[in-house]
């Protein structure tokens, strides 16, 4: 603590207006050329601070919280994903973890229909023929993609992003299968056909959405045993985490024709990711774009202010707090 205020450190270049409200209410070291710590100098930059604020991506691993100097009272992620804190090491050492749900629903939910689309409509072919200068007009059998309105739509992973999935791809008149831990509550399920086991879902996808976390128990859940499963020329949309598919299985069945295309939008190690997506002309790619509007980074960055500003300004509880699950 210095001038009466806690200290906090920014892992990560956050919004303009995030990034004010953080120096104005805590004595802030902010990251405005926005290298990526590793483990071992985030531990060494946290020295005297009371609370590190990261983001998805940022090494906050049992070796990391290990090394973090005792000053270290809480983790604020900028995200609803918090598989890069390790909250059992961090619970251990009595630090605070917390998160930003709700507020990237809406901007998640359209990011999936836009790889859902994309990847039904071949949009990755058609802007690149259209931009390489090889558009030869119009023709009648010109890039014939995949027709949505209608189809089956399998969700796993239905909290609140797979649930604003659902709604937007009811105004295609999709039908709605969805897996999840619990099933709805009818209000929540709307006649979606819901199954105890996922992978009694995987033969009524015409469409696989993931948007289920990254646990042990989703770790490469897409692998080829499953895809098998799913119709032929299904189609994978992932804006989840990349981690939840195998990419050697999904490459090779977008390769065979099993499945049509996909859409993702996360990926295993991303920004390195399975070299085999780059020459896949059926797979329509995104750098991991789901929370990336204005509106939803300020939000983000707001909550995970009110978290931090709960715990270190008025000795409270995050609202957000993340439990050891
Ligand atoms: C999250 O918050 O977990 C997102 O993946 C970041 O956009």
């Amino acid at each position: 603590m210095t001038n009466g205020k806690p200290r906090v450190l920014a892992t990560r270049h956050f919004p303009p207006d995030v990034e004010a409200r953080l120096a104005a209410n805590f004595d802030v070291q902010l990251n405005p050329e926005d290298r990526l710590y590793d483990g071992a100098a985030l531990a060494k930059a946290s020295a005297g601070f009371d609370a590190i604020m990261c983001a998805a991506g940022d090494a906050l691993n049992a070796g990391t919280i290990a090394a973090l100097p005792a000053s270290i009272r809480m983790i604020a992620t900028f995200s609803v994903g918090y598989e890069h804190v390790d909250v059992a090491a961090a619970t251990k050492r009595n630090i605070v973890v917390s998160n930003t749900p709700d507020v990237l629903t809406d901007a998640t939910a359209d990011i999936t229909l836009l790889c859902l689309l994309g990847a039904a409509r071949r949009a990755h072919e058609g802007a690149a023929m259209l931009r390489t200068h090889n558009w030869v007009g119009w023709t009648p059998t010109q890039l014939m993609g995949t027709h949505v309105t209608g189809k089956r739509l399998g969700i796993l992973g239905m909290g609140r992003i797979g649930q604003a999935t659902a709604d937007r791809a009811r105004a295609f008149r999709m039908q709605i299968h969805y897996s999840n831990r619990s099933r709805l509550a009818p209000d929540l399920e709307k006649g979606a056909v819901f199954h105890a086991n996922p992978d009694d879902m995987l033969p009524h996808c015409d469409f696989l959405s993931i948007n289920a976390p990254m646990t042990p128990a989703t770790a490469k859940w897409v692998n080829a045993e499953r895809i098998a499963k799913l119709p032929k020329g299904a189609i994978v949309v992932n804006t989840a985490r990349g981690g939840v598919v195998d990419d050697e299985a999904l490459i090779a069945a977008l390769k065979s024709g099993h499945l049509a295309s996909a859409g993702l939008d996360v990926f295993d190690g991303e920004p390195r990711i399975h070299q085999g997506y780059y020459g896949l002309e059926n797979a329509f790619l995104l750098p991991h774009m789901g929370s990336a509007t204005v509106e939803t980074r300020n939000a983000m960055g707001f909550k995970a202010l009110d978290n931090l500003e709960a715990f270190l300004l008025r000795g409270q509880s995050p609202p957000d707090l993340v439990k050891v699950s």
